[in-house]
This record gives C-alpha cells, structure tokens and sequence, in this order.
C-alpha cells in the first residue's frame, strides 16, 4: 500500500496532490481550438437537449455540492431552470419531471443507491437522465441515457477530493456545451470560458504550492471545538463542502453557511477567538465582494479569527482579515475549483494532527449503496 500512496501518508493527500491531472484529464479533448465544446458521448440528440424545460441535479454528499455549484453556472449560461436535490429527498416527494426533463445524476462511484433509486424513479416520468460519473462501467452510467466520464483516476480515500473536482469540470463542461447547441445569448463567451477551464490545472498548482500556509493554521486550530465557513454565490457551496470535509475528517463541529444569512443564526454562533473562513468572490463582482467584506467585518468585530479565501492583489478585504489565503484570479463562476484546494488541505492536515485515519474515518463508507 506504501507504493500505491506514491510516498504521501494519506490516499487522500495524495489524491488532493492529483487534481491538476485529474482536471487536465478531464478536459482532455472535450473542446477545440475553435472554442467548440465537443460532447460526443452525449447521446442525447440536439433536437432533444433544444427541448428540455428544466434541469434536475441529484445526488448526495459532496457530489450535490457540485451540482450547487453547477446550478449558479447551468442556469447563467444556458437560461434554463435548474434545480439541485439530495436523491435522497427527491424519490420520496412527487417530483415534477418529464420527457422535456434533464436529469443528471452525479456520482463519484456510480454506486450510490439513493442516487440510483432517484434516477430510476425519474425515468419511469420519461425524464432523460444523464449521468456525471467517475467509474467506468458502474450501475448508475448503465442506467442513464448517457453519460459524461470525469477522468480522476481511482479515487480511495472516503472522503472525496479530486472526485469534486472533477465533478465541477464535468458541469462546466455541461453547461457550456448545453449554451452552445441551446444558442444562447452567452454564445461568444463559451469560447473564452472554455480557455480559462484549460488554464485550471495551472492554477490548481499554484494553489497547492501554498500548502504550508494552510498548514500552519491546522497546526493553529486543532483543538478548535468549532470550525465556521461562509460564502456566497458559488461560494456558498465551497462553504457546504468544506464544512463537511472537516467534520468527516476531523469529528468537530463544523458549519457551512450562506454569508447572506450571517444576521438570520449564524451570528449569534460567533464568539471570541472562533475561526471562520469566509470565501469571497472574484474583485470584479463588486457589489457581491463588498457585501461579503462587510460580513467578515461583522465577525471580526465579535471577536472572530477570520480566514479568507480571496483573490490574489485583493486589498480591499485584507484589512479585516486573521489570515488572507490568496488564490489566482478567475471568473466568479470556476473560483469554486481553486476555493476548495485548501479547505481540503486544512481538513486532512487537522485530521492527520489529531491522530485520525484520514482515509478511513469512522462510520463513513466510500460509496454508500444501501439507504
Ligand atoms: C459517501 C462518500 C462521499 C460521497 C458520497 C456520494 O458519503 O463518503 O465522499 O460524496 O458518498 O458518493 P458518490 O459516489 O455518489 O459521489
């Protein structure tokens, strides 16, 4: 086992380490030079991706996180309604689907038996199911009527990294290419949209190459009882996801929340010395940046240690923050792929200090295929 770890302690360290191939290999050969986004193995006809009426992601776990995110980014660029279920929740209420439905069922594993009864329940409306999935072969591929590979390689560790990744990709990739045979007004941006997913991995590594910082928090925050994550927008999601990361490592309490909804609860949670990573939004979305900055002045006015996940050159929110974890710049839309990098890294460094099984935490299943 040493030797499949590649030198790293953890599956899981070592699978964080793969992401700038995982996405590379997942964009590979997907659009050309001319900015076209190429899908063949969408076996859905043109004339019926044209129809569709409505979008249905489902899926658990941190794949629904990738579908939260694909949600902001499906509905912007192809203008039709999106919504994002647990499989878990959908199968059991009346889901209104149909033959002019898009499903997509993500699923690092394929296996995943609420995601499948929820995919099965959708086609029996007559809803087209498409599936995002990492494993070649698996069940919900074969059931779907097609399917989109992300190409991440096995992924061992339970708690999934370079599967997320992947998965965004995969949406991405989705959404464009739905912009394009759909011909929406976001047409002559697929092209540069499609150049900067390629400049990804790159900046996936330079991410990763500031490691040490994060580090060095965990070192910090290990006998932290409470761990807080805000974001907005598309960083709403990383908060979920990062949220969750921590507590399936690490067994503390930690929370995800949408910063909009700081004066609604999660407010009242901060008290002195209680770290909160706040991720904010690309420079460029003003008015969104400055209501996030706000919210970080409102912690750390209550004695919070703010940790904020900005673009780099962001010296507006530096004034307010602890710690300042500078990432490339990016469209609002793809800064989920570069935010989550060290919210990974913080929960397995945290984990690893505290004396966990990273790759194994308890109770946890790779792939859960009973309900
Ligand atoms: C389990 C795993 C998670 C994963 C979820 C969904 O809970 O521990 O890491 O996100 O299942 O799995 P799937 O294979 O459907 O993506």
């Amino acid at each position: 086992q040493a030797a499949e770890k590649g030198g790293y302690d953890w599956f899981m360290r070592k699978e964080i380490y793969e992401q700038p191939k995982a996405v590379a290999d997942t964009l590979l050969g997907r659009h050309g030079a001319d900015g076209q986004l190429k899908l063949d193995e969408i076996r859905i006809s043109e004339s019926e991706l044209r129809a569709i009426d409505k979008i249905v992601i489902i899926a658990c776990g941190t794949a629904s996180y990738a579908g939260l995110v694909a949600k902001y980014a499906i509905e912007h660029w192809t203008r039709v309604p999106c919504e994002v279920e647990l499989a878990s929740e959908f199968r059991y209420r009346d889901p209104i689907v149909g033959p002019t439905t898009l499903v997509v069922a993500i699923s690092q594993s394929g296996e995943t038996a609420d995601t499948l009864m929820a995919i099965r329940h959708a086609r029996e409306q007559k809803a087209k199911v498409l599936a995002i999935c990492n494993t070649n072969g698996s069940t919900i591929p074969r059931e779907s009527d097609a399917v989109i590979y992300t190409h991440a390689g096995p992924e061992i560790g339970v708690a999934s990294t370079k599967g997320f990744l992947t998965q965004l990709v995969a949406c991405y990739l989705l959404g464009l290419y739905l912009a394009q045979v759909r011909g929406t007004r976001f047409g002559d941006e697929i092209g540069s949209l499609a150049a900067e997913l390629d400049k990804m991995p790159a900046a996936i590594s330079a991410v990763l190459a500031d490691a040490d910082q994060v580090q060095a928090l965990a070192a910090e925050f290990v006998d932290a009882p409470s761990v807080l994550f805000l974001g907005r927008h598309v960083g709403y999601p990383v908060a979920l996801e990062g949220a969750l990361k921590l507590k399936e490592l690490a067994y503390i309490h930690a929370e995800g929340f949408a910063a909009g909804e700081l004066k609604h609860g999660p407010i009242a949670l901060v008290e002195d010395q209680l770290p909160v990573f706040v991720v904010v939004p690309p420079q460029g979305r003003d008015l969104l940046h400055e209501k996030v900055v706000s919210n970080i002045m409102e912690i750390r006015a209550r004695g919070a240690r703010t940790i904020v996940l900005a673009e780099q050159g962001d010296t507006s929110v530096a004034p307010y923050a602890d710690v300042m974890i500078s990432l490339p710049k990016v469209s609002t839309l793809l800064q989920p792929i570069l935010a989550i990098v060290p919210l990974q890294i913080f929960a397995c460094e945290l984990a690893t200090r505290k004396g966990h099984d990273v790759d194994q935490p308890r109770n946890l299943a790779k792939s859960v295929t009973v309900e």
